[in-house]
């Protein structure tokens, strides 16, 4: 947890990185990582499987499901999945995969179910819970066992008040997997942050090019020069390996008693530590939920597939509660000013997936200051299953002794 020693190591720790003139004794030569784990089609799939259907993944705010029969469609990994209130109040998901002949049941991107609910194409209905309630016809169907022709139910757990979903059967619960990042934020009072903001934009890039973006400090001078660069220590900036693939950065403002003008007269969350008030802690959620945690309010980045050349980028402001009334004016431009830094990232992400589809791009090099990216490709290969990798891409686990367990 973050209790005060850790407080005090986490911050030491800046102040030692900020001092080091020398690339740390005991730590190895990094390998590049094979430029295929970019490029290659056999990669991608292989991450598709190995990845995508068998991690914990954010979908979604429970502010987006305000009452019973509340629902939203998720789509990010191939799968749609109805997210739904069910009628005690629970957070369930199916796949939107009809029992019958296989139609999407639902259609609608968002909204509320009734009590029970139709398949457009014969009409079976089903309930909140997902069982199915009636079809036409009956007389027409011999040895039907309509138990066995529900809804097929998607993992879906609760952290806070964020809803994550897992189409692996076998996870470990939630809580397990989020525990080593977790316990790092978990004195915030996260279920009462409300989502105030979400939006997506597509970038023309293979998604790892992205999420490594956000896993590093080391492009702040040159991409940020104006933004993040002014406000935050690059060069003071720590980092943390945990298990899982979880870890973060710790940013240190330049100027002591920094505070963000566009953060002035916002509510603040009650139990914040310096490690949010003085600092930039931004976590990465593995394997793609980016969480720059400040006093007022949390500019999540979320980064998803759409095939090898392509991603989403998903956006989704959470901040305490101001009261009652409309949003305060000041967050349209905190959010915007949030937009304009991440044009800065993503402005290099087109030419630069042109660039790593050409021969000249022969492998990634990392340094020290990138380690999180290597350690997030250790767990990548860890997910996917070491003989499932595709020969001659994988990396070669270096970090394990690195992680802070
Ligand atoms: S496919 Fe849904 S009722 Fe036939
Ligand atoms: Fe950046």
């Amino acid at each position: 947890m973050l209790d005060q020693k850790r407080i005090d190591s986490w911050i030491q720790e800046t102040e030692f990185e900020g001092s080091r003139s020398n690339y740390p004794k005991n730590f190895p030569d990094l390998p590049d990582l094979p430029s295929k784990r970019y490029s290659d089609p056999l990669f991608f799939d292989a991450e598709v499987e190995g990845l995508w259907k068998k991690n914990w993944l954010y979908a979604g705010h429970l502010d987006q499901l305000p009452e019973q029969g509340s629902f939203f469609i998720w789509d990010k990994t191939g799968s749609e999945i109805i997210i739904l209130r069910n009628d005690s109040g629970n957070i369930v998901a199916f796949y939107n995969t009809c029992r019958h002949r296989g139609s999407a049941i639902v259609r609608k991107k968002s909204g509320t179910l009734g009590k029970t609910f139709a398949c457009g194409y014969h009409g079976w209905t089903y309930d909140r819970d997902g069982k199915l309630k009636a079809f036409p016809d009956v007389r027409d169907f011999s040895n039907f066992d309509r138990s066995c022709r529900n809804l097929v139910q998607v993992r879906c757990e609760i952290y806070g008040n964020w809803i994550f979903v897992n189409e692996n059967n076998n996870a470990e619960p939630l809580a397990d997997f989020l525990n080593p990042i977790s316990r790092f934020f978990d004195h915030l009072p996260l279920k009462s942050l409300r989502l105030i903001h979400q939006h997506t934009q597509s970038v023309p890039c293979n998604y790892k090019v992205l999420i490594e973006n956000f896993l590093e400090v080391y492009h702040f001078r040159l991409l940020h020069p104006s933004t993040t660069d002014r406000i935050f220590s690059q060069k003071k900036t720590a980092v943390h390996l945990w298990e899982r693939g979880h870890s973060m950065m710790l940013s240190p403002h330049r100027r002591k008693g920094w505070v963000d003008p566009g953060t002035i007269g916002l509510p603040e969350m009650s139990t914040t530590t310096r490690i949010e008030r003085e600092f930039l802690p931004s976590y990465t959620v593995f394997p793609n939920f980016v969480l720059p945690i400040q006093a007022t309010g949390v500019g999540a980045v979320l980064v998803w597939p759409v095939d090898i050349a392509n991603s989403l980028m998903d956006v989704v402001w959470f901040a305490p509660s101001w009261g009652d009334g409309p949003r305060p004016k000041i967050w349209s431009e905190r959010i915007n000013n949030f937009d304009k830094i991440l044009e800065e990232d993503t402005s290099f992400a087109m030419p630069m997936q042109k660039s790593i589809s050409t021969p000249g791009f022969k492998g990634v090099a990392l340094n020290y200051q990138e380690r999180r990216i290597y350690h997030w490709h250790e767990e990548l290969d860890r997910s996917i299953g070491k003989s499932n990798v595709p020969e001659g891409m994988s990396v070669e686990p270096l970090m394990s002794q690195f992680i802070e367990r």
